[in-house]
């Protein structure tokens, strides 16, 4: 195992203070732990305005030589994944490094075998099975791209995806296990495909056993794997060759493509992994997102691997087959840090505790919280009950764009603050914005950004490097701008406040609002829609829809259920709104601007907080909405 992790505050001080006066030298020394096949010859060009950022430049390697060979030389049998299935009485697998590059190499044969090269796109829709870490790591050795769609995507949203990025490949399965359903990801995959032009080949992984329809293109996994061996060589990759794409939502309509390049991805998601989490040799890790998400790439797969942990990969839900699934995992493979959403804790609160007290939970050492703000009530219990107070609490602030984690304490290192991300990594220049863009001093709050370059931040978007310059560098220039506001306390603690754009942040998954008003919008009987966030007690912030019908219809029922179904069909069921609301019209500026702040203080019933709507074009529709509410 390799060990990038700050053991005392003393060296966490130190590597602070190191970090602001040589930054370069900085991620230097962390960059040198890794195996390089040519060792970079600048460490950092960047240009915030334009934007450009590049590290180690003309650095060589291939990032699962570092996740994988080099472990197997060390520790060959040490176990890199345990994978718990969705039904408990399925037996668990452990795979060890040596089995794990076996597999890799095997399935990258497979890959190019089926014509994939270096450089091309390949769509991975798979349910949370190792096959999918597999062919993650399969495309990172031949230096083809992964997109990763999550597969609770609908068919119109993988289309959307594979379409983007003009992927040659997909690599599916007949369908998937989660919870008591089972998601038919191959009939969905043949639905997105009558939409792409540019897949050649569908290489489906047997999981459930359903029948599927068989077009042309398709190839059996368990067929094609036959044909090839397990030796692989790794391609050499430049540092700022892109190693994926991770689609994310935007205030738009159009998903934005991030893209992580190789070198800079890997150095800092390693460290990040180990420094927060404070990974020892032979401690079992676990982190309970999907693979689809950002959080799954670089702390399920990369980040651990990278270090040579052993890292769980969970196929199931916290709910299935009981309340207590998570906290039964946790015993049976003796977790010891266990990483989860906000929107899990809060939804495991409602039941009763004795689901937890029931099983041990001795061997955990530090628990993690990502995705959304966690809420004091939530912390409390989290500590309080699975920690037993006993365990250090990471909340973990970052983004798909950020590829890992910015903002946090360190497990036992620094101090926690409930509901307090606390403070910037070293290596991590946050600031405070006002409105202007003038950096706020002290005690403070406002928006949050970011000063200076950090390896593993997004480089651009695929095929739209204006967009990403328009959103992420345009309203505070000289500043990676992420969209969230925050406030500071008078130690420098950072507490996140949530978004100050149009995405809203759903039981941890982010949603533009756009996309979803899109698809409300394309119901024959909808002129207008506007969708907003509103405070719901489980999922962080729900959905509340406002339409304008052609036909004037106040309450129905039907209209409701279509429009739910619209959207679950074009963007996926966690997008449905939980409230949809006809209304007579929506509050406007003079200019037409839709007045968001006022329909999200409408959604979520503050009425008396409105301030001023003398000034809308419109504001007789104010009345409207609040008698309907
Ligand atoms: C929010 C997930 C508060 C934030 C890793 C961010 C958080 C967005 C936290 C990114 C946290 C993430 N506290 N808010 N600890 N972590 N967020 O791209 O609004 O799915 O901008 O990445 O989630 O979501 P994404």
């Amino acid at each position: 195992m390799v060990d990038l992790a700050y053991r005392s505050l003393a060296d966490y001080k130190q590597a602070k203070q190191q970090a602001s006066a040589q930054p370069e030298g900085f991620w230097e020394d962390i960059a040198n732990q890794f195996e390089w096949h040519q060792k970079w010859n600048k460490a950092l060009t960047f240009d915030f305005h334009k934007p450009e950022v590049k590290w180690f430049l003309g650095g060589k390697l291939n990032i699962t030589e570092n996740c994988l060979d080099r472990h197997v030389k060390t520790q060959p049998n040490r176990t890199a994944i345990i994978f718990e299935p969705n039904d408990p009485k399925e037996t668990a697998q452990h795979i060890s490094y040596k089995e794990l590059h076996s597999r890799v190499c095997r399935v990258a044969n497979m890959l190019k075998k089926n014509g994939a090269k270096k450089g091309d796109r390949i769509c991975l829709y798979m349910p949370m099975v190792p096959e999918l870490a597999v062919t993650v790591l399969a495309c990172a050795r031949i230096g083809a791209i992964h997109s990763v769609v999550f597969a609770g995507f609908s068919a119109a949203a993988l289309a959307a995806r594979i379409n983007d990025a003009d992927c040659i490949m997909l690599v599916t399965a007949d369908g998937g296990f989660r919870g008591a359903k089972v998601t038919p990801l191959k009939d969905i995959a043949d639905e997105a495909l009558t939409h792409c032009k540019s897949i050649n080949t569908s290489i489906v992984l047997k999981r459930t056993g359903q029948e599927v329809a068989w077009n042309d293109i398709d190839v059996w996994w368990h067929e094609a794997l036959a044909e090839v061996d397990d030796l692989c060589p790794a391609e050499i990759m430049d540092s700022e060759d892109p190693l994926f794409i991770l689609y994310t939502s935007g205030s738009t309509g159009k998903p934005k493509g991030m893209v992580h390049t190789c070198g800079g991805y890997m150095v800092y998601t390693a460290y990040s992994f180990q420094n927060v989490f404070q990974y020892e040799k032979g401690d079992i890790y676990w982190c309970t997102a999907d693979i689809g998400w950002i959080t799954g790439h670089s702390y399920i797969l990369y980040g651990p691997l990278a270090v040579g942990a052993t890292t769980v990969m969970f196929e199931g839900v916290p709910s299935y087959p009981g309340y207590d699934r998570f906290w039964e995992v946790c015993a049976k493979h003796k977790v010891n840090q266990f990483y989860t959403a906000p929107t899990a804790i809060r939804a495991l609160q409602k039941h009763p505790v004795d689901l937890v007290s029931k099983h041990d939970l001795s061997s955990l050492k530090v628990l993690g919280s990502v995705g959304e703000p966690i809420n004091a009530e939530a912390w409390h219990w989290y500590d309080d009950n699975v920690g037993k107070n006993n365990c250090p609490i990471v909340d973990t602030w970052w983004q798909t764009e950020t590829g890992g984690i910015l903002i946090t304490s360190l497990a036992g290192i620094t101090e926690q603050k409930p509901t307090y991300a606390t403070l910037p990594m070293p290596g991590i220049q946050a600031v405070l914005l006002d409105n202007e863009g003038n950096e706020l001093v002290c005690k403070n709050e406002g928006i949050l950004a970011i000063k200076h370059p950090w390896p593993s931040i997004a480089r651009t978007i695929w095929g739209d490097h204006e967009r990403y310059k328009n959103v992420y560098f345009s309203a505070y220039p000289g500043y990676y701008f992420p969209g969230d506001g925050a406030l500071r306390d008078a130690e420098g603690n950072y507490r996140i406040t949530g978004r100050v754009d149009d995405v809203v942040i759903v039981s941890g998954h982010n949603l533009g609002t756009a996309p979803i008003e899109n698809a409300l919008n394309e119901h024959p009987n909808v002129v207008e829609s506007a969708v907003v966030g509103f405070p719901h007690d489980i999922k962080g912030n729900a959905l509340h829809a406002f339409v304008i019908t052609k036909d004037a219809v106040y309450d129905n029922e039907a209209l409701v259920t279509a429009l739910r179904a619209l959207v679950a069909k074009t963007i996926g069921p966690i997008a449905k709104p939980d409230r949809i609301q006809v209304v007579s019209g929506l509050p406007k500026t003079r200019s037409g601007k839709i007045m968001r702040r006022i329909l999200r203080k409408l959604a979520s019933g503050e009425f008396d907080q409105l301030g001023d709507v003398s000034t809308l074009l419109n504001p007789d529709v104010i009345e409207n909405i609040k008698r309907n509410n």
